[in-house]
C-alpha cells in the first residue's frame, strides 16, 4: 500500500510518501517522496524554536511541500476534486491561510493515487502538531482515505528500518532527540515498553543548551559537535590541547545508576560553572581552542552515559539488536562509540542506525509507523473522520 505521512511536531514541515507491504515481523518499504522543508532559519534568531512562529510556517508551506511530494511520487495528476468549502473552512478555521491554499490548489488536482493518510499526533509542540492533524483531517475527507494517526517516537524507533532490513527481537531502542531521551525495550514491532527516560533535559537539548553557552548559533547540537570535532583532529603535540582538556573533566550524570533514566540538566550547569571559574581566574573568556576542548569534553559526557545504558539494557533484557533513533544520533561521536563498544562486548548484537537523513525529523519514518499501525487496525475510516476526536497530544508515549 502507497502511504502519505504528514510530519509538523516541531520545526520541520515534511510530507513523505511511502510504499509499504509485509507483515509486523518483515515490513518492507520504499521511499517513492520524502519532502522537508526546514524552520531553522526563522527561529535562529530566538535560539530555540517558537511554536506559535513554528505553527504559521507550517501553515504556509504544507500544501506546497505536500504538491511537490506527490509530485515525486509520480502520484500528481491535474484534474478535480469536489470540496465543500464550509467543511474546510471550519476545519482549518486556526490554520492560518490553509483553507484558502487547499481550496485554489487541491481542487486542481485529482484524488492521488495512495491507501492512506498518516501524521503525527504528538509527542510534539501542540500548536505545530495540529497545522499537520487537520490538514490530513481535510485530506483523508477529500480524497476518502483511511487516517492514521501516529506516534513521532515509533517513528524514531522504525527509522533504521528502510531496504528490507529486518529487526531481530527483543531489541533495545534509545531515542536522543531535542524533546526525548528514552530507552525503549522493543518486544516486537509494533510493541514496546519504555524502561528508562531523563528526569530533566534531553540530551538534544543539553546539546542546543551547551552550545549557547559557548556562544554558537543555533541549532546547537550539529556546531557543537563540529566544534569538538577540530579538538579531535589537532592532537598534541602540534594542538597541545591535551592540558587544557583534562582541566574540563565534567560529571556523567546517572552512569552508574541501577535504573535507565538519565539526567543532563546538572551537566549543563557544569559546563555553566566550569566556563565561570576559567573567567574568573584567568580574566578573559575561553579562546577557540579551550572552547573545542570543552565542547570535546562535554560531548564525551553524554555520549558515554547514553552508550552505557545502552548497553546495560542490551545485557539485562539479553537483546538481540540495538536501535537509535532521533536528532542526536547524526552525531559521529555517539555512532562511532556505539558500534566500537558493541562489537567488542555484544558481537552477536546487531546495531541499526538510521541514515542521516532520517535522523532528525522527518515524514518518511511516520509513514512508516503509520503502516504498523495500519496493521495492527488502528486507523480512523473516512467516513468518521468528524466524529472521532484526532487530537494532538504534546506528552504522547509508549
Ligand atoms: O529528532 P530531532 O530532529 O527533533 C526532535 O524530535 O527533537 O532532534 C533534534 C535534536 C536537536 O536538539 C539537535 O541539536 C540534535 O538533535 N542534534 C545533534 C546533532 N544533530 C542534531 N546533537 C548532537 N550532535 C549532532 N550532530
Ligand atoms: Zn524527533
Amino acid at each position: 500500500m502507497k502511504i502519505l505521512a504528514i510530519e509538523t511536531s516541531c520545526d520541520e514541515t515534511a510530507v513523505s510518501v511511502v510504499e509499504a507491504e509485509g507483515d509486523l515481523t518483515a515490513p518492507k518499504f520504499k521511499v517513492l517522496a520524502h519532502q522537508i522543508s526546514s524552520q531553522v532559519k526563522i527561529h535562529a534568531p530566538f535560539g530555540g524554536v517558537v511554536p506559535s512562529l513554528a505553527k504559521r510556517e507550517h501553515a504556509k508551506n504544507l500544501v506546497p511541500i505536500l504538491i511537490v511530494a506527490l509530485t515525486d511520487a509520480k502520484l500528481l495528476e491535474t484534474g478535480e476534486t469536489k470540496i465543500d468549502p464550509t467543511l474546510i473552512t471550519e476545519i482549518l478555521e486556526r490554520e492560518e491561510g490553509l483553507a484558502k491554499q487547499v481550496l485554489n490548489e487541491l481542487v486542481k488536482i485529482k484524488t492521488p493515487n495512495i491507501d492512506a493518510v498518516a501524521v503525527t499526533v504528538g509527542p510534539g509542540l501542540e500548536p505545530a502538531l495540529w497545522v499537520g492533524i487537520n490538514l490530513a483531517k481535510v485530506l483523508s475527507i477529500i480524497w476518502n482515505k483511511p487516517l492514521i494517526p501516529t506516534n513521532h517516537l515509533e517513528g524514531h524507533i522504525i527509522s533504521p528500518l528502510l531496504d528490507g532490513k529486518i529487526i531481530e527481537v527483543p531489541a533495545v531502542a534509545l531515542i536522543a532527540s531535542g524533546g526525548h531521551t528514552e530507552l525503549v525495550l522493543v518486544k516486537k514491532l509494533g510493541e514496546y515498553e519504555k524502561i528508562g527516560q531523563t528526569r530533566d533535559d534531553a540530551a538534544g537539548e543539553a546539546f542546543d543548551k551547551v552550545a549557547r553557552l559557548l556562544g554558537l548559533p543555533y541549532p546547537g547540537g550539529p556546531n557543537l559537535s563540529k566544534l569538538a570535532s577540530v579538538f579531535v583532529e589537532v592532537k598534541p603535540p602540534l594542538g597541545g590541547l591535551t592540558s587544557t582538556s583534562s582541566k574540563w573533566k565534567l560529571p556523567r550524570p546517572m552512569l552508574n545508576s541501577p535504573d535507565y533514566n538519565f539526567s543532563f540538566s546538572g551537566l549543563k550547569t557544569a559546563v555553566l560553572y566550569k566556563i565561570k571559574n576559567f573567567e574568573q581566574e584567568n580574566n578573559r573568556e575561553l579562546n577557540e581552542d579551550e572552547k573545542a576542548s570543552l565542547a570535546y569534553e562535554f560531548e564525551q559526557a553524554v555520549v558515554e552515559v547514553l552508550v552505557k545504558k545502552t548497553l546495560k539494557a542490551v545485557k539485562e533484557f539479553n537483546t538481540q539488536a540495538v536501535i537509535i533513533g532521533g536528532g542526536v544520533i547524526a552525531n559521529t561521536r555517539l555512532r562511532e562509540t556505539i558500534k566500537k563498544e558493541l562489537t567488542e562486548k555484544y558481537p552477536a548484537v546487531t546495531l541499526h542506525l538510521p541514515p542521516l537523513e532520517l535522523a532528525t525529523d522527518n515524514a518518511t519514518m511516520i509513514a512508516m509507523a503509520g503502516y504498523l499501525r495500519y496493521l495492527k487496525n488502528e486507523f480512523i475510516a473516512p467516513d468518521n473522520i468528524l466524529s472521532t476526536n484526532i487530537s494532538a497530544n504534546g506528552n504522547l508515549n509508549f
